[in-house]
């Protein structure tokens, strides 16, 4: 499995998107740098996911905060106590694994979750040995996961932590926004922004770093009204594809209408109503295909330490050999709030009509850099065309790191100028384009559809005369002619989806 890892990582580092960091100087295990392309996406992904999700109450807003915090945020989240991994030592060489990968690595089974005696028992019953030298392995312990560091000097030093999460910024300023946004529920803030663990044993390119990026949505609310939301009769016979823990021994994804998931599974209206606007967010927006996505519940066992209620958000990807989660849907009750209140002895208490209350927390929880990866491996497409291969990034419209490429047909005759016009006035409108008069037309179209630009847009004598363009679509490569006046709005539907064919007067495609 690893190398279907490796050998995308290798497509992304000669196409400009991502690569280890520091690779001059021996890379660390974990770290990664975007390229110029792979921002362009990142940043993508991160602008829809905003626009998303803030988009759903318009009590929703976003803050930035920091990333180092002092040691008493983390003795009130649990972090301190808690977030722990499973390890082992071989007793040979001393090179320390996480059991429950190790195990996973040898039986092909996912055990994460696992209490810590039924990994020590599964290492012994299956004789499982220590990766690199075969030596015997010690009792399965636990080890930290978050990155100390000593802030100040001399007697000024205080203990922080590079955050794990950024939910926690949102929590500690929960009260001072409260105040400021009028004292309203459900009130949602949203963070984008680093997140650092010191994972035991990153891999699989983006999906296990050290240091990475969330986009995390914490929903403040009244917990008397969990069994409802104000919307739930738009989604409520919107069909969710679930995994349910019962589920596990069958294998079984079940598509259940959003009203079953309440009376079936018993999950309240609060909780189904941002499922459904996840898996929309995954289908209706990003146009991904539904069989690749799934909710997975989490059993008891498996849950984070401070969730009641606890399912991933899971895409299927090829070269991690099944669903893999990007995201997690989290109820955490008042475990954080109530955490802060006791360890600061700040009331984290709001006074709503006179109900005195600590708001319980829905957390929209997502990993950006393993839904770039995703995005990535998806999109990652050889064809035939004719007789030549065709490699193409086919990446959803609506997250291209660019949109256009504006290609004169001839280095010539007032070509280039006409195209760096429309170049200036597609930027106007915001647009991700860029100009490319080198080598023949089908030359520059197989480049652009490596590096998975959306479309192509080529300037030709009869552009001169009639003030139009071509518009090539890189997926089906599919044309049709446009006005040069109706080219942003034109451009703008076709990235968020519409068919080719409804945009301008089809042509023969190369
Ligand atoms: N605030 C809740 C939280 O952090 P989590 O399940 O630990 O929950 C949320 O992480 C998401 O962050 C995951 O669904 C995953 O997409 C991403 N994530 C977690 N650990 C990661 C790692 N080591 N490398 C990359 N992404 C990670």
């Amino acid at each position: 499995m690893e190398d279907k890892t490796d050998a995308i990582l290798d497509i992304a580092k000669r196409r400009g998107f991502f690569w280890q960091n520091s690779l001059i100087h021996g890379a660390m295990a974990g770290f990664y740098d975007y390229a110029h392309l792979g921002t362009l996406l990142k940043n993508k992904w991160q602008d829809l996911w905003r626009e998303y999700f803030l988009g759903l109450d318009d009590n929703f807003y976003e803050m930035s905060v920091c990333h180092i915090m002092p040691e008493h945020v983390f003795k009130a989240s649990g972090h301190l106590a808690s977030f722990v991994d499973p390890v082992v030592r071989c007793k040979k060489c001393g090179n320390t694994e996480r059991a429950d990968h190790i195990i996973e690595d040898a039986l092909k089974e996912n055990f994460e979750g696992a209490s810590l005696e039924k990994m020590t028992e599964i290492i012994k019953e299956h004789n499982i040995r220590c990766p690199k030298c075969k030596g015997p392995l010690e009792e399965t312990g636990i080890l930290n996961m978050m990155f100390p560091i000593n802030v100040g000097t001399g007697e000024e030093v205080r203990k922080g932590y590079l955050s794990p999460e950024t939910a926690q910024g949102a929590y500690i300023n929960f009260k001072l926004e409260f105040e400021c946004l009028r004292r309203k529920l459900p009130m949602g803030l949203a963070i984008v922004g680093k997140a650092y663990r010191n994972e035991i044993s990153p891999r699989n390119v983006l999906i296990r770093m050290r240091e990475f990026t969330q986009a995390e949505l914490q929903i403040f609310f009244d917990p008397d009204t969990i069994t409802e939301h104000p919307k739930f009769y738009e989604v409520e016979n919107y069909v969710l594809r679930v995994f349910p823990a019962v589920n596990r021994e069958s294998g079984k994804i079940e598509e259940v209408p959003a009203k079953e998931v309440v009376k079936r599974l018993g999950m309240p209206k609060f909780y189904v109503y941002h499922m459904a606007k996840i898996q929309q967010f995954y289908i209706e927006k990003l146009r991904l295909p539904r069989e690749l996505f799934r909710f997975r519940q989490l059993t008891d066992e498996e849950k984070a330490f401070y969730n009641k209620y606890h399912w991933d958000i899971e895409l299927n990807l090829e070269s991690l050999g099944g669903f893999k989660e990007v995201a997690g849907l989290h109820y955490r009750t008042d475990h954080d709030l109530a955490g802060h209140q006791a360890v600061s002895g700040e009331s984290q208490e709001v006074n709503i009509d006179g109900k005195k209350f600590i708001p319980h927390v829905l957390e929209l929880s997502f990993g950006v850099d393993r839904n770039v990866y995703a995005l990535f491996e998806l999109a990652l497409v050889e064809e035939k065309v004719g007789e030549e291969q065709r490699s193409v990034l086919k990446f959803p419209k609506i997250v291209s790191p660019q949109d256009a490429g504006i290609l004169p047909l001839v280095n010539k005759d007032g070509l280039p100028e006409k195209a760096r016009e429309i170049q200036a006035l597609l930027k106007e409108h915001g647009f991700v384009v860029f100009y490319d008069q080198s080598g023949s037309i089908g030359r520059r179209y197989r480049r652009i559809d490596e590096i998975g630009v959306a479309a192509g847009i080529t300037v030709d004598y009869d552009s001169l005369q009639h003030n139009d363009v071509t518009l090539r679509d890189r997926d089906s490569m599919k044309q049709v002619r446009v006005k040069i006046s109706e080219l942003p709005g034109v451009l703008k539907r076709f990235l968020n989806g519409e068919e080719l064919e409804s945009l301008g007067k089809p042509l023969k495609h190369d």
